[in-house]
């Protein structure tokens, strides 16, 4: 069993966080399962109006929409849900989707994919808020500025390790050489980075760590060397519920060790991801000018950047094995069956073996 986590004034009744997966991989369909078990559901905030017909023309308004569908989706069918979105510092209208969130109801914006310096003002108090940081040093800068800027600290804090799935905060050298550090020490030293600050704000910051968790042993673990809780994500795509397309779950079910691995991302960061067709053609391959920019990313320019990614990954959630780029963790190839959310989490939980 695992016990539930305070954040604040909520509580956590399971202390895992279903990782939030762009794009359109984890909408409400999955987060709405993973509330109704007691862990923190989360919605992605990458390009959700990609079903939506004025997507090409407008695709800001297209995105808040759906978006905001999603969340009231959820926050109405599931009583007493702990719902999160996570919209990425990168994106093009970062304080636009952090706004459209909270007024349709999120609990809480996770933030990862730079550091979000200047979240606090544009959340003024209405939700909780969860920097997403892969070292010690990143942990630290948020903080200090959200003190010295915001007189305020996080009210939870994701520790992202080098086995995460889709963006990653390391240098591309470091991952391929197995030079970063490990998710234990970056935990141990983000909790110390905390400190001053819990103590200042008189506050409790809970800390989840996420990258390669895949079984209760590895919560429990994780849990030892001094986490409050997990985040995990590609263990919930080969579910019933998660909102990806069958093919997508597939591709997960059927990876081996050997076909996951990394890719150039547009936004400037390594992804981790299956080694697929796409993967393999953008390989050692100069830049492209890219046509009809959907404006998603502010690293990206469209004149010269290895791919479009926002094309490349609505071509994979919806079922492109050839042409989509699928973001996973590490550990896909240990999962082989597509499966539910409430038994996921009973196996997490230590509460019995997993029915298919
Ligand atoms: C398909 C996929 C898409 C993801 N998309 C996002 C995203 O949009 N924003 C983000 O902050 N993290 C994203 N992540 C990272 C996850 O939220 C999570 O932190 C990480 O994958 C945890 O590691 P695990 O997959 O080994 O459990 C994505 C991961 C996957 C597998």
């Amino acid at each position: 069993m695992l016990k539930p986590v305070k954040i604040q004034n909520k509580v956590l009744q399971v202390p895992i966080i279903q990782g939030g997966m762009g794009i359109g991989v984890s909408l409400s369909g999955l987060a709405k399962a993973v509330c109704k078990e007691g862990g923190m559901g989360v919605i992605s905030a990458a390009m959700p109006g990609f079903r939506e017909p004025d997507f090409e023309k407008d695709p800001v308004q297209a995105n808040i929409r759906a978006l905001q569908k999603e969340i009231r989706i959820v926050k109405e069918e599931v009583p007493n849900s702990f719902l999160g979105v996570n919209v990425m510092v990168a994106s093009r209208h970062y304080e636009t989707y952090v706004k459209a969130s909270i007024e349709a109801g999120a609990d809480a914006i996770l933030s990862g994919a730079g550091l979000p310096l200047d979240l606090p003002k544009y959340v003024q108090n209405k939700a909780l808020m969860a920097p997403i940081v892969s070292s010690a040093r990143a942990c630290r800068l948020i903080c200090r500025r959200w003190d010295g800027h915001h007189q305020g600290a996080p009210d939870f804090v994701i520790v992202e390790g080098p086995q995460a799935g889709g963006h990653l905060g390391f240098k591309l050298p470091d991952l391929e050489n197995e030079r970063c550090q490990s998710l234990e020490e970056i935990v141990a030293e983000v909790k110390k980075e905390l400190e001053p600050f819990q103590e200042k704000y008189a506050k409790s910051i809970p800390v989840f760590a996420a990258g390669g968790i895949f079984s209760h042993e590895d919560i429990v673990h994780i849990m030892e060397a001094g986490a409050d809780g997990v985040q995990m994500a590609t263990r919930f795509i080969a579910t019933r519920e998660c909102d990806a397309h069958p093919a997508f779950k597939q591709m997960i079910i059927h990876a081996q060790k050997e076909d996951i691995g990394y890719v150039k991302s547009p936004a400037g960061f390594p992804g981790r991801a299956i080694q697929n067709a796409f993967v393999k053609s953008r390989q050692g391959q100069p830049n492209q000018k890219v046509d009809n920019c959907l404006g998603c990313m502010i690293p990206c320019h469209w004149q010269d950047t290895p791919y479009c990614i926002t094309r490349a990954l609505i071509r994979a959630v919806q079922g492109d094995t050839e042409n989509g780029l699928f973001f996973t963790g590490t550990n896909a190839y240990k999962i082989s069956e597509i499966s539910d959310v409430k038994s996921v989490m009973n196996s997490l939980q230590g509460l019995g073996k997993e029915t298919k």
